[in-house]
């Protein structure tokens, strides 16, 4: 009896150890695999014989390739991934059509996805972005790009990888969360909760150049520059860095943000930013962007720089918690004074950014004249 109860004990003891290293190993193959979605050069180097894993060289030019690649990458002409949509020229290839072209590189649902392009520019993003959109997780960009790369002294070589022709099957479902419509981005004009941001060069946005229809930007779209959030390198800066520009802008996580730009190339590199280096929650890109947009006559364009958040509104927001605003209004003084004051109000706990900051000095010293 006693020998029974204690063979007992022992399986139930022998089974809890298979049972906690099961947890353990499962564990620690998880943290194996959760790859950050920007990787760097000395990350890829020594990964480069990792199973399932495929090499995505998106490079504008497929001379480069020739020359040379990284060890393993297969070539894909990032226009490929575009294709006309009911009569607009240059957006997201049928998900069909993508996920055949992805079968062709070799890659299946598993596989682990590297992009590349010539440095931090936006074809590597734009194809995570994809993938994103097919629900296709298991992705990252090469920071810096090749460039890094061969600065690094990254393997290059000018052989095709082995490719057998896998099928990838067709999605399940797509994640619309990743991708804004033309409804979507007309319906968010004037909501608070959705930031639309145009991230092409200022002159293209405030229409000073430009070869569409209309010329401008989406009516109420801020705009901030793609390339603000990269190093001379071609890396991305510093998240904090990155993010304490966003949020000058208005563009914080709480916000749904729709990124737009003159044909979803330059965006999709702010969605990559936004989603996977600063982790925000709900960032849509919008591949129509403005070449969808500025064709249809009846939907608003405006031209000029960005008028920025509303003085009158940021004051009702961040200064009527602890007094109304006839406090502020009776109180005339210059911009030094003002700045004292608001300094002061900040020391208090009002929150407010430099850019707002500033704006409200500049504001309440040229009322108060
Ligand atoms: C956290 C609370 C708080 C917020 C928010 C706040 N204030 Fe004040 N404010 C005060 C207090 C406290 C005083 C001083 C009251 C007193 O002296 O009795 C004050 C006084 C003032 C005065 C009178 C001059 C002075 O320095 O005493 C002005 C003008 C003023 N605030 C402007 C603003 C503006 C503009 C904002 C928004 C940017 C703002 N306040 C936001 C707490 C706040």
């Amino acid at each position: 009896m006693n020998k029974i109860f204690f063979l007992k004990k022992r399986t139930f003891y022998v089974l809890m150890m298979c049972l906690t290293s099961c947890i353990v190993l499962r564990i620690m193959l998880h943290a194996q695999e959760s790859v950050p979605k920007l990787i760097d050069a000395k990350w890829l180097k020594e990964n480069l014989s990792r199973e399932n894993m495929r090499i995505v060289d998106v490079r504008d030019d497929v001379k480069e390739y020739w020359k040379g690649h990284i060890p393993g990458a297969v070539y894909l002409d990032p226009e490929a991934m575009k294709w006309p949509q009911g009569g607009v020229p240059v957006k997201l290839i049928r998900p069909a059509a993508f996920v055949e072209l992805l079968g062709e590189m070799g890659i299946d649902r598993n596989t682990f996805v590297i992009a590349y392009s010539e440095r931090g520019d936006f074809s590597a993003p734009y194809l995570v972005w994809a993938l994103d959109y097919i629900g296709h997780e298991k992705s990252a960009v090469l920071d810096g790009g090749f460039l890094k790369w061969e600065k690094e002294k990254g393997a290059v070589t000018q052989d095709y990888p082995q490719i057998g022709s896998e099928r990838y099957p067709p999605p399940s479902g797509l994640n619309e969360n990743v991708r804004a419509t033309l409804k979507q981005v007309e319906q968010s004009i004037g909501q608070e909760d959705v930031l639309v941001l145009d991230v092409r060069t200022e002159a293209l946005y405030t229409g000073e150049a430009g070869v569409w229809k209309r010329r401008g930007h989406i009516q109420g779209a801020v705009h901030h520059f793609w390339g603000d959030d990269m190093n001379e390198d071609g890396t991305w800066k510093e998240a904090k860095e990155i993010r304490r520009i966003y949020e000058t802008l208005g563009a914080t996580p709480d916000k749904t943000i729709i990124v737009s730009c003159g044909q979803g190339s330059m965006s999709s590199h702010t969605y990559f930013t936004l989603k996977h280096v600063l982790g925000y929650p709900k960032v849509k890109h919008y591949d129509g962007s403005f070449h969808e947009w500025s064709n249809l006559e009846e939907l608003p364009v405006q031209s000029g720089r960005s008028a920025g958040p509303d003085p009158e509104k940021l004051l009702q927001n961040r200064c009527t918690a602890c007094h109304n605003l006839d406090r502020v209004h009776k109180q005339k003084e210059d911009a030094a004074g003002w700045e004292k004051i608001i300094d002061r109000m900040i020391k208090r706990g009002t929150k407010l950014n430099e850019t707002e900051r500033m704006m409200l000095v500049d504001f309440l010293s040229k009322k108060g004249k």
